[in-house]
């Protein structure tokens, strides 16, 4: 059976472009048709500098939304990446295999040290290292797919590589996974500069819906949302992003076709003013779901804790495979334990 893994880091609230271009297809289709495992990569989230608090906050955030968004817990995994050790024991191992120089032509690495240089800033080793973290994580599961933006098509090159080659020096461990990338109207820009695509980083909130922004805020976002010079509406990428953008939001939120969703109207202005209020409905239950699991954190405490059991099972003993495959000795039970039974 096809086995799916794919991480979120708490960095930063989820938008409404995780929502189009990830969750919402894992809860429609990914959980039921494989066996999937969705995971909140806090560790991850320790790459930069970062607010003990603010970390806490979003990891529990991030999880509830994942369940507000339809992930169901008796259906897929759901756990935080913390709460498996196998991560970090993986990690270890693959650092023993991969090279200084392959991580260092990281794009992502050679950006984000670049701006942390910019802003002053020393670069934590492990912003470094976290391609073979999350080569770990995807490695620790035996995934095949890895439902990831482009911008992580790297990383997933990456972990082939090192499956490959501990594969090759150490016997068969690992599967070697592939990247799936969301089809290109899933990809949701940000709404003020409709060529840079809408991510939860971003330092302005002007163009970027969260999931739980107020109906209105949401319609006043999109409302604003930059259009390009023109009149008539249509479906253009390239020279029409922005418009070309709110088409594909309606679109996907009301599973119609951005083309001829372009013929229906003739001005942007109604064009936004649908898309506004498609875009409020398509939240509509998500924020009515994540009140409900708000108002009950033990009950997500306690998929956390069944989510972190059930992933600690199936990543167990392929990462106990790697630790004897790469030469380490097994732990021997004491004699008076293994005599008394
Ligand atoms: N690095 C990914 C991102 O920034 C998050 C991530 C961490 C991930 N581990 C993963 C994604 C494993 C897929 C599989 O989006």
């Amino acid at each position: 059976m096809t086995r799916v893994f794919s991480g979120i880091q708490p960095t930063g609230h989820l938008t409404l472009g995780n929502y189009l271009g990830a969750m919402r297809r894992w809860a429609e289709a990914d959980q039921y048709r494989a066996e999937s495992l969705f995971c909140v990569v806090d560790l991850h989230a320790l790459t930069m500098d970062h607010d003990p608090a603010r970390v806490r906050r979003l990891s529990r955030q991030t999880a509830t939304l994942l369940l507000a968004s339809g992930l169901d817990p008796d259906v897929c995994t759901v756990f935080l990446q913390s709460h498996v050790d196998e991560h970090t024991r993986l990690s270890y191992l693959l650092e023993c295999v991969a090279s200084d120089g392959e991580m260092r032509r990281m794009i992502q690495y050679k950006e984000k040290a670049a701006k942390e240089r910019e802003r002053g800033r020393s670069v934590r080793l492990s912003l470094l290292t976290y391609p073979v973290l999350m080569a770990a994580d995807i490695l620790a599961y035996g995934a095949n797919e890895v439902p990831v933006g482009e911008d992580q098509a790297q990383h997933v090159e990456l972990t082939r590589d090192l499956a490959v080659r501990f594969n090759q020096r150490y016997g068969h461990t690992f599967v070697v996974p592939r990247a799936t990338l969301p089809p290109v109207g899933a990809r949701v820009m940000n709404l003020q500069e409709p060529t840079r695509k809408m991510g939860k980083s971003d330092d302005s909130g002007a163009g970027v819906v969260y999931l739980l922004d107020e109906p209105d805020v949401v319609r006043k976002k999109v409302l604003r949302a930059v259009t390009d010079s023109g009149r008539e509406v249509v479906y253009d990428r390239e020279e029409r992003p922005g418009v070309a953008n709110l088409l594909d939001v309606l679109a996907a939120c009301t599973g119609g076709n951005p083309e001829s969703l372009a013929d229906v109207y003739d001005s942007y202005g109604s064009l936004k003013k649908d898309t506004a209020e498609a875009v409020v409905e398509a939240l509509r239950p998500l924020q009515a779901r994540h009140r409900e699991l708000c108002a009950d954190p033990a009950y997500v405490e306690g998929v956390l804790r069944d989510g972190a059991e059930k992933a600690r099972a199936v990543a167990r003993p392929t990462v106990d495979t790697a630790y004897r495959a790469i030469g380490l000795l097994p732990p021997v039970a004491e004699p008076s334990l293994s005599a008394a039974r």
